[in-house]
Formats: C-alpha cells, sequence, structure tokens
C-alpha cells in the first residue's frame, strides 16, 4: 500500500505499480498524480485509474485521520 499526502488530503492506493510491480510510494506525488520510479507510468491516487488510458488500475481506500491517527478502510 502506498499513503500519499496532497495538501489537505490523503490518498491510499496499491503499493505495486500495475505494470510491473514498482514501488509506488517511492514516486513523485504532483497535485494527485504519482509516477512510478521505474518506467513513469502515472496514476490518478484519489481513483486509481492510469492517467494515460483512463483505466481503474490500482486499488484505492478510502481514508480518515482520527484523533490524529491515519485510519484506512480495507475491503
Ligand atoms: S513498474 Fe511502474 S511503470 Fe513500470
Amino acid at each position: 500500500m502506498a499513503l500519499f499526502r496532497s495538501g489537505d488530503d490523503l490518498y491510499a492506493v496499491d503499493g505495486m505499480c500495475a505494470h510491473q510491480g514498482g514501488p509506488l510510494a517511492q514516486g513523485l506525488l504532483d497535485g494527485k498524480c504519482v509516477t512510478c520510479p521505474w518506467h513513469g507510468w502515472q496514476y490518478d491516487v484519489s481513483d486509481g485509474k492510469n492517467l494515460l488510458t483512463g483505466k481503474k488500475m490500482l486499488e484505492h481506500f478510502p481514508v480518515e485521520v482520527r484523533d490524529d491517527l491515519v485510519w484506512i478502510e480495507l475491503p
């Protein structure tokens, strides 16, 4: 799993890139777009969609902060 913060918003998505399993938590985040550090695939961390194809390729999970703790809802 990879957890990102953009401004005041938190996003949790699969930590492995859908291409070849690159470590998305090590990718650069620009707004809601994360770029995989291995080959540059890009995803919207708010919905898991690949920005090139528009298809959802990552699972994303609801996140909330309660009492200064980050909670991630898992299926
Ligand atoms: S493993 Fe992420 S772009 Fe290739």
